[in-house]
């Protein structure tokens, strides 16, 4: 027996490398903090193996993947549960990973020699959004359908090659069953490919130049030659961290369990349902990004869809060369320190935002302080019928910021007949608008048009006025 056991550890080379890996010392002086990387890894495993037994039920076309959904949620065994743990699970992950690499920021773990762990951890970010993206698709009901129509937009901003990039991602110019099975491949075989190399090359990474433990405790600048822990009892990999990591994961796998057995995972009609007042929602972690759309419009969109979010990830992937001292205290980092909370308390702030866009909206209607003329008038009294401050404000007010502010197309100089055309057929202007077609008479659409026209608050005092005061200036109007 002795001798078999010999022989596996020879051959599987237990005694040189994985011996040594096992029961490496690590720094214990984070607490449950140093548990938040392994986490990562475990709940991804979790995703990875509840996400096998999804696909092998699961259909990636436009006819039968809602209805596989429904089939896996009724009659598989354990489905309804099964999608709520990858469900719940993805959110965890997302968090995880986020808050793992808030502690590394903070503690400043970043720093030299790690600067390319922490750049891996980027790259893990990223796939991680992937993951959300482009799963977000596939259950195939209106919300999938419409947050990827929303996002497919956002690369047409960059000149030259945004209709290329957008082509390539739906394959195709708009979302169909090509968007479906390319959506399905990428997640299931391209970013568990990617993301599992990147966890080998990441704890790599962290293993060679050991992990950076608490800042407090070690003087700054000490190097590999403090590598050593301070404390007393000793803590290795395995038993002590492995056993910390272990009841960590109890902890968050028995959350995600509770959340897929209690809380029911949404599932909306199905894509394509005719719905004029269908209001796009993406994935609460995306949430802070599309509420941060809706402060950029026309051709200052580009900064909200793409200059942000790509110069935020920049600056992510170059942290490590940006701050050029070794200080990792947090008192000794007061300009990062305070960057950092102030960027995080800006997400949470853009997300509950987002989520409160259901605030009320259309009670009330700012209008310029003189009398409009009967075209105008009546315009007032459609904006107001069909309700066009469910996803408009003018100039900051009575609306939701889900389109542009209607009191700035005077600034950009639009005109009539480009107002009625947009409002015709939102698509046939921007392609990948989430206007609705608004079917009005061609009077309708004049005098909607002159009223969206007379709100230029620069020639104009505001005057607000409520929905009733708004039919009844139509209504006093027509009477002359
Ligand atoms: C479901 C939300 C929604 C509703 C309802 C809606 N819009 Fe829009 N609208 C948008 C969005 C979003 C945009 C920005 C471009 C796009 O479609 O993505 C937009 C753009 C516009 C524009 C900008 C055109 C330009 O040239 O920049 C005008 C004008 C407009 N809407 C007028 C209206 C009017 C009038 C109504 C009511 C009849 C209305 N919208 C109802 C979402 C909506």
């Amino acid at each position: 027996m002795l001798r078999l056991g010999d022989f596996i550890g020879d051959r599987i080379g237990w005694n040189r490398y994985l011996k040594p890996f096992m029961y490496e010392k690590l720094p214990s002086d984070m607490g449950w903090l140093t548990t938040l990387g392994s986490l990562c890894a475990l709940i991804f495993m979790v995703e990875a193996a509840t996400g096998m037994f999804l696909a092998m039920y699961y259909n990636p076309s436009p006819e039968l993947a809602y209805e596989s959904i429904l089939y896996i949620m009724n009659d598989v065994t354990m489905g309804r549960m099964l999608r709520g743990v990858h469900h719940w699970g993805a959110g965890a992950m997302v968090i995880l990973v986020f808050v793992h690499m808030a502690t590394n920021f903070f503690t400043g773990a970043f720093k030299a020699p790690r600067e390319l762990t922490w750049v891996v951890g980027v790259v893990i970010l990223l796939i991680t959004l992937g993951f959300g993206f482009t799963g977000y698709l596939l259950p195939w009901d209106q919300k999938a359908y419409w947050a990827t129509v929303v996002s497919a937009n956002i690369p047409g901003d960059i000149p030259v090659i945004g209709d290329f990039i957008t082509r390539i991602m739906l394959g195709g110019d708009r979302v169909s069953g090509l968007t479906l099975t390319r959506f399905y491949a990428i997640h299931m075989l391209l970013l568990p490919g990617l993301m599992g190399l990147c966890i080998v090359l990441h704890i790599y990474l962290v293993r060679i130049h050991g992990m950076a433990g608490n800042p407090a405790v070690k003087a700054p600048g000490a190097g590999k030659e403090q590598a050593e822990p301070r404390t007393e009892a000793t803590y290795r990999f395995y038993p002590e961290h492995l056993s910390k990591c272990a009841v960590a994961f109890a902890v968050v796998l028995s959350v995600v369990m509770l959340l897929a057995f209690f809380c029911h995972v949404p599932l909306e009609d199905m894509a394509g349902t005719l719905d004029e007042s269908y209001l796009p929602r993406p994935e609460w972690y995306y949430m802070w990004l599309f509420q941060l759309l809706t402060f950029f419009s026309g051709s200052s969109e580009v900064v909200g869809s793409l200059v942000i979010p790509a110069g935020g990830i920049l600056i992510l992937i170059l942290m490590p060369w940006l701050s050029r001292t070794n200080f990792r205290r947090v008192s000794d980092r007061p300009l990062a320190t305070a960057v950092g909370t102030a960027c995080i308390i800006g997400i949470v702030y853009l997300t509950i935002m987002g989520f409160a866009g259901t605030k009320p909206y259309g009670k009330i209607i700012p209008v310029p302080d003189r009398e409009l003329n009967l075209s105008e008038a009546s315009g007032l009294k459609v904006f107001v019928n069909r309700e066009c401050a469910y996803c408009h404000n003018i100039n900051g007010r009575g609306g939701r910021i889900q389109g542009p502010d209607l009191a700035n197309m005077v600034r950009k100089k639009r005109t009539r007949d480009q107002l009625m055309k947009y409002i015709r057929d939102p698509q046939s202007v921007s392609r990948w608008s989430i206007m609705p077609k608004y079917d009005l008479n061609e009077k309708d659409l004049i005098s909607l048009a002159d009223f969206i026209l007379t709100l230029d608050f620069k020639t104009n005092r505001m005057r607000i006025i409520d929905r009733e005061m708004a039919l009844e200036v139509a209504g006093g109007n027509q009477r002359e």
